[in-house]
């Protein structure tokens, strides 16, 4: 019998010749939910894997009909698929932590350089031709000396500690499971919670999963918080930052906002646009990316590979790594 697998977005192409040479036959689309519904009621996979294209109820309802069994989140958040639904169905969903975590650090601290020294805004005036030395005299505080705090403590948060250390920082942490012991071990100051953190920090950078305690945890009062002028990072999720409250602190605080990621996010089509009201706080952020995080070769043949021994290990043995809703 075929051992089917489908992913609905660019995979690879290390991970493909790892899945075909494992002998499963893939098809492999770049889908939006109306094209994934059809493929899924087509190919009939076993295996489903995606990145960012959505997965619902009624892409599980079809996928369970026939042959459906495992859906991967090629990446680390799985919030874009319905994943309580789809363990009611009996499919596992699996996710791939930490595969990608150097990638979105990497960025993170872009964005950090980014944003304190006005590269993109910089950059801009000189592709208009200007050498515009004297607008750009005094374009940013300096990193080294500051305090970093980072909210989260997973693979990505400790990899931004780490830079932030090495670029002669002082980091801050806030996660619940963040011990004395653990802090102290890694170096780190423990802040009791985010408010805490954002009192104290020169550069926010955000590392959270997106879930119910977490939903808008950098809002209004943490915004109220924040030092005046303060970098404000997040590659996380979209949702963990309220938005309007964000832009009510560039507004008044002079927040100094680097984005990837963002409540609502437009769909990853090719040439997608960000909705207006979105494009509008874009303008106001020092730098916005359209959640490119993950987006390096590295990154991509190593989560895409670990997805293809997922796939392995489902089809040998009928178990699941990373399951994320047993
Ligand atoms: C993640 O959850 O790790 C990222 O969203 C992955 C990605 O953008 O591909």
């Amino acid at each position: 019998m075929s051992k089917i697998v489908f992913s609905a977005d660019d995979m690879h192409p290390a991970a493909q010749a790892k899945i075909h040479e494992l002998g499963y036959d893939l098809t492999v689309i770049n889908c939006d939910d109306e094209v994934l519904l059809e493929n899924i009621i087509k190919i009939k996979p076993h295996v489903l894997i995606v990145r960012s294209t959505k997965v619902l109820e009624k892409h599980i309802d079809a996928g369970v009909k026939d042959n459906l069994k495992v859906i991967i989140r090629a990446g680390s958040g799985y919030n874009t698929i319905k994943f309580e639904y789809a363990g009611e169905k009996g499919v596992a969903v699996c996710n791939c932590p930490g595969k990608n975590a150097a990638a979105v650090a990497e960025l993170a601290v872009g964005l950090m350089i980014a944003a304190d020294r006005q590269i993109p805004a910089a950059h801009f005036a000189s592709l208009e031709g200007k050498f515009d030395k004297k607008s750009f005299s005094k374009c940013g505080m300096g990193i080294c000396g500051k305090t970093l705090g980072v909210l989260g403590k997973g693979h990505i948060a400790q990899r931004v500690w780490a830079a932030g250390k090495a670029l002669g920082m002082k980091v801050v942490c806030c996660s619940r499971s963040l011990t004395d012991e653990l802090a102290a071990e890694l170096g780190v100051v423990k802040a009791e919670n985010a408010i805490e953190l954002a009192k104290v920090s020169d550069v926010i950078s955000v590392h959270l999963p997106l879930k119910e305690g977490t939903k808008h945890l950098c809002g209004e009062e943490f915004f109220a918080a924040a030092k005046e002028g303060a970098i404000f990072i997040d590659v996380s999720r979209g949702g963990v930052t309220d938005l309007k409250a964000l832009e009510k602190a560039i507004d008044t605080k002079g927040i100094r906002a680097a984005l990837d990621v963002y409540e609502g996010e437009p769909k990853p089509t090719k040439g997608a646009m960000f909705p207006e009201d979105l494009a509008a706080l874009c303008k106001k952020c020092i730098v916005a990316t359209p959640h490119v995080g993950a987006s390096t070769d590295e990154a991509q043949a190593t989560t895409g590979l670990f997805c293809a021994e997922i796939t392995q290990e489902f089809f040998e043995k009928g178990t699941f790594l990373c399951q994320v809703n047993k």
